[in-house]
C-alpha cells in the first residue's frame, strides 16, 4: 500500500520523505491554512521534494470552474493532482480534466455508491473518508472495503486512497481492506513507528548489553 503523507507542512514532509515513506501527498484548504503558506508557493515547493502524486483542492463549485481552476494547478507541477469534490458538477469536472489528460482525486467520498461514479467519471484516485464517519458512529472502513470489492468487480482503474485517517488501526485496516494508498497525518504516522514493547525492549537488551560487558 503507497502512503501518502495528509499535510502541506514542509519540514514534516522532509522528515519521512527523507525515511522513504512518502509515495505522495494530499493537501485541502485547511491544511494549507494550517501550514500558514500561500498555496502555489508551497505546493510547488512540496512538488519539489516528492516525485509522487501532490493532490491539490481549490473552492470552485461548478465544472467549468473546477476545470479551469485544475488546469492551473497542473500547470505549477508535473506530478500535481487536482482535487474535486464529490457532486454533479465534480463529476463533469472530473470528466472534463480527463480529457485534458490532468489527474483527478474525487474527495468527500462517504458512500460507495458516490465511489462507483468517481470511478465510471475516469478518476485517477477516489478519498474515501473513513475517520469523518467513524466520527458519526458509522463504520468508515466498511466503506473501503465496500469501494475496493466494487472496483475489482469491474477491473475500474481508478485507486483507492483511504482518507481522514485517524490512528494506525485505521492504517492497517486501509491496507487489509487492499486500498491502494492511504493518506496519513504526519502523527499518525509517527505513532506507526512506535510500540510500546519496541521501547522497552531496546532498553532492557541496552541495559543487558551494558551488564554483560562490564561482567566480561
Ligand atoms: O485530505 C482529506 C482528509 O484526509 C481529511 O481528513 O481528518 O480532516 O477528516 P480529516
Amino acid at each position: 500500500m503507497k502512503i501518502f503523507l495528509d499535510t502541506a507542512e514542509v519540514d514534516k514532509i522532509k522528515r519521512f520523505a527523507a525515511l522513504g515513506m512518502v509515495d505522495g501527498i494530499t493537501t485541502n484548504p485547511t491544511l494549507i491554512l494550517k501550514a500558514g503558506r500561500e498555496q502555489k508557493e508551497v505546493i510547488s515547493e512540496i512538488c519539489k521534494i516528492v516525485d509522487g502524486p501532490v493532490s491539490v483542492e481549490g473552492a470552485c463549485q461548478k465544472a467549468e470552474e473546477i476545470a479551469k481552476e485544475g488546469e492551473e494547478f497542473a500547470s505549477w507541477a508535473k506530478n500535481v493532482v487536482v482535487k474535486v469534490p464529490m457532486g454533479e458538477e465534480g463529476i463533469k469536472a472530473v470528466q472534463i480534466l480527463s480529457k485534458k489528460k490532468i489527474k483527478t482525486n474525487v474527495t468527500l467520498v462517504f458512500s460507495a455508491a458516490q465511489a462507483l461514479l468517481a470511478a465510471k467519471a475516469g478518476a485517477t484516485f477516489v478519498s474515501p473518508f473513513l475517520g469523518r464517519l467513524d466520527d458519526v458512529g458509522e463504520e468508515g472502513m466498511e466503506l473501503i472495503r465496500q469501494t475496493v470489492c466494487i472496483y475489482r468487480n469491474y477491473g475500474f482503474k481508478t485507486q483507492v486512497l483511504a482518507a481522514s485517517i485517524r490512528s494506525p488501526v485505521h492504517v492497517v485496516g486501509a491496507a487489509l481492506a487492499g486500498a491502494d494508498a492511504a493518506t496519513v497525518p504526519p502523527d499518525v504516522l509517527e505513532k506507526c513507528f512506535r510500540h510500546g514493547f519496541t521501547d522497552a525492549g531496546i532498553k532492557k537488551f541496552l541495559e543487558d548489553y551494558a551488564a554483560a560487558k562490564k561482567r566480561g
